[in-house]
């Protein structure tokens, strides 16, 4: 605030802000951001609506028809900033085996060297939101409190959905409390009397997405894309927050740790209203929005599935024994292409009204349209404005290949606008989870559904895990990459440490003699010879739900199968579908020669991570590799 770079500028800091090391930060950042000036996000409908009023006179918004979709923006992006940027992303530990082999990792000074001049004088010319947002209900005691500094009303906008965002958080945060600090800028100062020469400032050529896990920081530096900018969801809520959960293990002698998951949690409630709470973990673009919004066949009268997360689980272990999740965000930021009446229901009608959207493309009315709403209307659309601000029409898709939405567009849309929303989702004590599920996206090899016949199984069921890549990353796609627990890009430490944890985890609420949630590996992603999926997927993936709560129940028996307890086919309910016994073949079988194949890749996988690789793994490898061979 004293340095002569500061003089002039009024930090504008709220009366009620009452917390020392916040407003000292904000003075040093603003010294070495040097924006033009600083706001407070109050986090009020009024400061909402008044920022979107300036992204539209920006030109970053496009305000929609106020008669098909009510109070709903569209946003396109500069093209060279439309995903997340792993190999931009950097976890800064002091020591490099801290970050492991999956991470791109700098020594936290050559980092800060690096960083301090982008940083210098970055938000020249701009405005410097100070955006306050609690991860998870306020107050509650799984929750944590960040606060972003960001140059992008867009970014602002945003957290507004996607966090508890705005002023009650400086009352939980108090004189003294703690925050995450979260630097964000989109890296494109303006010179004096500048004006941005596009509606998508960023910066395409120096991008930076760092996280210093000792001292719980984050410095995000040239975009303005989802996950590397709006902080509070991978960059905290999954790799600070991981960090967070894994030391709060050993900071105190038998403590109990936590943890960060990118996990989907819904609930399912049978007919005679029993209630259960459900964790599933599936990397980026596999349908877990779809699956947290899942709707039931109509042959299942009765059953409810009801939302409480769609990507971020934080969970920890209660004195009751049971493991509670919350999910630390308050909106979706979800993949829009494929999203229609049929994949997923509820999520349509969740973004009727009160949304943003980015880089899908616009109606000649006003609306939103992109790659997949054509099965609910029967037809393409004769003409639309794409993504990137070109015309569109079935004939220059045929001719070009041109999406009319960017694969990765997205919507982001408050949690209240879910009709499935579960009455639980904001309850600051969490929900018990009674079973976790992995799932990657697969063509061959990994069966439809089994269960874990142990913890260890289960973690190494997870650690396994292999997925077809998508466009939410940027970089090839369609090759299998191994996912462990759907955490490789999100996981902020050594991978084969969080392996570890995760047994720690499940010892320690065996050790106090609790039952553990049961552990599922799915696959809804089997292809037949022909190439197309055998498995409906959607709203069929009810009927492995309900199979994996008969287990817990104790109704289904299940077979034995190399990689876990398996369901028959008498054991799926089937009303409602035709699934013939050798389609079930299809998705569930176990080929000898395409395991062996899969045993070896797992071991590469663990040369790769074998600095701290936990021997349990191993064993169970060992014994899963003696049941194939016998
Ligand atoms: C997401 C992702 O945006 O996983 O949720 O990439
Ligand atoms: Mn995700």
């Amino acid at each position: 605030m004293n340095s002569p770079a500061m003089q002039g500028l009024n930090l504008n800091t709220p009366t009620y802000v009452k917390n020392a090391n916040l407003i000292a930060w904000v003075a040093e950042m603003a010294a070495l951001c040097k924006p033009a000036q600083v706001y407070w996000c109050d986090g009020s409908q009024e400061e909402y609506d008044r920022l979107c009023a300036e992204l539209v006179a920006a030109g970053t918004f496009k305000k929609l028809n106020p008669a098909k979709r009510s109070n709903s923006y569209l946003a396109c992006s500069d093209p060279s900033d439309v995903a997340r940027v792993e190999d931009r992303t950097f976890i800064c530990s002091a020591l490099k085996e801290n970050a492991g082999p999956t991470n791109n990792w700098m020594a936290p000074a050559q980092m800060r060297a690096t960083l301090n001049p982008l940083f210098d004088g970055c938000m020249a010319g701009r405005t410097m939101y100070v955006v306050p947002f609690s991860m998870g209900p306020l107050g509650s005691h799984i929750s944590h409190i960040g606060i972003e500094l960001t140059d992008s009303a867009y970014v602002a906008v945003n957290q507004k959905i996607m966090t508890r965002m705005g002023k009650a958080v400086f009352e939980v945060l108090g004189a003294d409390g703690a925050f995450v600090p979260c630097m964000h800028t989109v890296g494109a100062p303006l010179a004096a009397g500048q004006k941005d020469a596009t509606s998508w400032p960023c910066n395409p050529s120096t991008k930076y997405i760092v996280h210093f896990p000792e001292t719980r920081e984050i410095w995000s530096y040239g975009s303005g894309y989802g996950g590397n900018a709006l902080l509070g969801k991978k960059c905290f809520a999954l790799r600070i927050a991981s960090n967070m959960g894994r030391a709060a293990a050993n900071e105190t002698q038998g403590s109990q740790g936590w943890l960060a998951e990118h996990m989907l949690i819904l609930g399912v409630t049978n007919p005679e209203g029993k209630k259960y709470h459900v964790a599933a973990a599936f990397p980026s673009a596999c349908g877990k929005t779809n699956f947290s919004m899942l709707v039931p066949p109509a042959a299942f009268g009765g059953w409810k599935v009801t939302t409480i997360g769609d990507d971020i689980a934080w969970i920890k272990p209660h004195t009751d024994g049971k493991m509670y999740a919350i999910n630390p965000e308050a909106g979706y930021f979800g993949v829009a292409p494929g999203t229609n009446l049929l994949t997923n229901p509820n999520c349509m009608l969740s973004l009727n009204k009160d949304v943003i959207f980015t880089n899908v493309a616009l109606t000649d009315d006003g609306d939103v349209w992109w790659e997949g709403m054509e099965k609910d209307t029967g037809a393409l659309p004769a003409h639309l404005i794409d993504w990137q601000g070109k015309d569109w029409t079935p004939q220059i898709a045929k001719e070009t290949g041109a999406k009319a939405a960017h694969p990765n567009a997205r919507f982001t849309v408050a949690a209240t606008n879910n009709p499935a929303l579960d009455p639980a989702w904001d309850d600051p004590a969490g929900v018990p989870i009674d079973a976790f599920m992995f799932g990657g996206r697969r063509s061959t090899t990994v069966p439809l559904v089994t269960q874990a016949r142990s913890w260890t199984e289960g973690v190494y069921m997870a650690a396994t895990m292999g997925s077809e890549t998508t466009a939410a990353a940027s970089g090839a796609q369609g090759v299998v990459r191994r996912d462990p627990f759907a955490m490789l890009p999100f996981c902020g430490y050594n991978m084969s440490d969080y392996f570890q944890h995760w047994l720690d985890t499940g010892a320690q609420v065996q050790a106090a003699g609790h039952q553990l949630p049961a552990m599922f590996c799915v696959n809804w992603f089997r292809k037949g010879e022909d190439g197309k999926f055998v498995w409906p997927g959607y709203g069929d993936n009810m009927r492995v739900l309900k199979w994996m709560i008969d287990r817990i129940e104790g109704k289904a028996q299940g077979q034995e199968t190399l990689f876990g307890v398996a369901p028959t086919y008498a054991e799926i309910t089937w009303t409602g579908l035709d699934f013939s016994a050798t389609q079930f073949q299809t998705v569930t079988s176990i080929d000898k020669a395409a395991w062996q194949a899969e045993f070896k890749l797992h071991d590469e996988h663990f040369s790769q991570l074998s600095y701290h690789l936990p021997k349990a793994l191993m064993d169970t490898k060992a014994n899963l590799q003696a049941r194939l061979a016998a």
